[in-house]
């Protein structure tokens, strides 16, 4: 087989596959902070894989908790049965979780998450007895994942037209919250825009709250190109759904494991969202796996009523041996290493190194929280996207990757991350940029 025939089959996701196939980029091998390209070059990775590699790459006691639960029990059917690595890992799952939020439904992906929360959310209503609580309020620009549920509530335009006559009905959307004009180059939270919150109070008139389920926004929104909150948003989205009997649903898919500081933005941010959803970082990125993180009064609202299945729902691999085992020997690492407070330490070395490229050619700004960065660029005329992608290419030519998400770099590296590499990763981007 030619190379090119040998990389026809494989239909890649959310990729220009042509674009590739005539010119790819394959990653071989990875160990902590790197990944290797087959012909040997080192690859620091500057974003956690795609934000999940939390504890970095190749770590060894989860390859063992791996092979040792293949060996012992491969599978079991999560259906009328359990096995011992579900009940702890939901366990350790609420004991990091923000106090009351102590249930956990496991699934596979961040994208069922998503669409597991929202059939919670407007399930809780219906055995409350208020079934006509089904709409849902997602906010423009968000990435929910790719489920029907997800990219309905999503803000993606391209995410969403292809299939725009056959998404979810009753969804409203609140305005995204990015602001350049007033908050560029923000250190941490930016200081504008706390009363996009209110839009809520708009929608809630428009529909009355007794239709509405729930509202559901990322606490950082990441895969649009990190945007932050404004101080005091997400307390304001908190207050109105409590005024009106919505429940709030935090998307941690990224920003849950530690990404900002803390075990989940949540706590970070100071706001208790009523269910969470969880992904990515919960297996180290290395077994899929996501979950459903429930406040207490939400997961109680279904246990009444006679005896039977509480909830029609769930997945063949919904907490599977192989991912929990992962997801436990992952925890444990986190708090061996302390590493879901890490970014705390690192967040001073982090932004002022991110804040050094303002100036650089075509920064129109910088945003950081945690060990997140968001860095922007003036698109190129018609061609918006552009220079972001060349960015990301000269990066991975010069050993660093990154993200690109139309004309923002996203960083988001793995937890484990030396000074000096947060060096190399800026270095590499100012001198890219520079040499543009
Ligand atoms: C906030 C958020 N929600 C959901 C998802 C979807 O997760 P997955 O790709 O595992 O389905 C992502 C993925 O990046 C995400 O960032």
């Amino acid at each position: 087989m030619s190379n090119a025939a040998a990389l026809d089959a494989f239909w890649m996701p959310f990729t220009a596959n042509r674009q590739f196939k005539a010119k790819p980029r394959i990653l071989a091998k990875a160990s902590g902070m790197h990944y290797w390209t087959p012909d040997g070059r080192q690859i620091l990775d500057a974003v956690a894989g795609l934000w999940c590699v939390n504890a970095g790459h190749g770590r060894p006691e989860i390859k063992e908790a791996v092979a040792r639960q293949l060996e012992t029990l491969d599978y079991a059917p999560p259906f009328q049965m359990g096995h011992p690595g579900a009940f702890e890992l939901a366990n350790r799952v609420a004991e990091i979780a923000p106090a009351g939020l102590d249930h956990v439904f496991f699934v596979n992906s961040g994208s069922e998450a998503v669409d597991t929360a929202l059939k919670i959310a407007i399930g809780y209503h219906r055995v409350r007895g208020e079934a006509a609580r089904t709409r849902l309020i997602g906010r423009e620009r968000a990435y929910n994942g790719v489920g029907f549920g997800g990219i309905s509530v999503g803000g993606i335009a391209p995410n969403r037209k292809m299939w725009s006559g056959a998404l979810l009905p009753g969804v409203d959307h609140l305005p995204h919250t990015h602001d350049i004009s007033r908050n560029a180059f923000s250190r941490g939270l930016p200081e504008h825009g706390a009363s996009l919150a209110d839009e809520l109070e708009r929608i809630v008139t428009l529909h009355d709250a007794s239709t509405i389920a729930a509202v559901i926004v990322e606490p950082i929104a990441g895969s649009t190109g990190v945007l932050l909150p404004p101080r005091g948003y997400l307390k304001r989205l908190r207050e109105i759904c409590d005024r009106h009997g919505i429940l709030l649903i935090f998307d941690e898919v990224i920003t849950g494991f530690g990404r900002t500081g803390a075990p989940f933005a949540a706590e970070e941010f100071g706001v208790i969202p009523d269910l969470i959803t969880c992904a990515k970082g919960l297996t180290n990125g290395c077994v899929p796996m996501g979950g459903v993180i429930v406040k207490k009064g939400v997961h109680d609202a279904f246990m009444q009523g006679p005896d039977g299945i509480e909830l029609f729902h769930g997945y063949t691999y919904s907490a599977h041996p192989v991912a929990c085992a992962a997801g436990i020997a992952t925890l444990e690492i986190y708090r061996r290493e302390g590493l879901l407070t890490r970014a705390k330490s690192l967040s001073k070395i982090w932004e002022d190194a991110a804040h050094a490229l303002r100036g650089a050619p075509h920064v129109i700004d910088v945003r950081n929280y945690g060990l997140i960065l968001g860095l922007e660029l003036e698109p190129l005329p018609g061609k918006v996207g552009a220079r972001g992608f060349d960015v990301f290419l000269k990066c991975f030519e010069r050993g660093v990757l990154v993200r690109q998400t139309g004309d923002i770099i996203a960083l988001s590296p793995p937890l484990i991350i030396e000074k000096a590499q947060i060096e190399q990763i800026f270095e590499t981007l100012s001198s890219v940029l520079r040499a543009a």
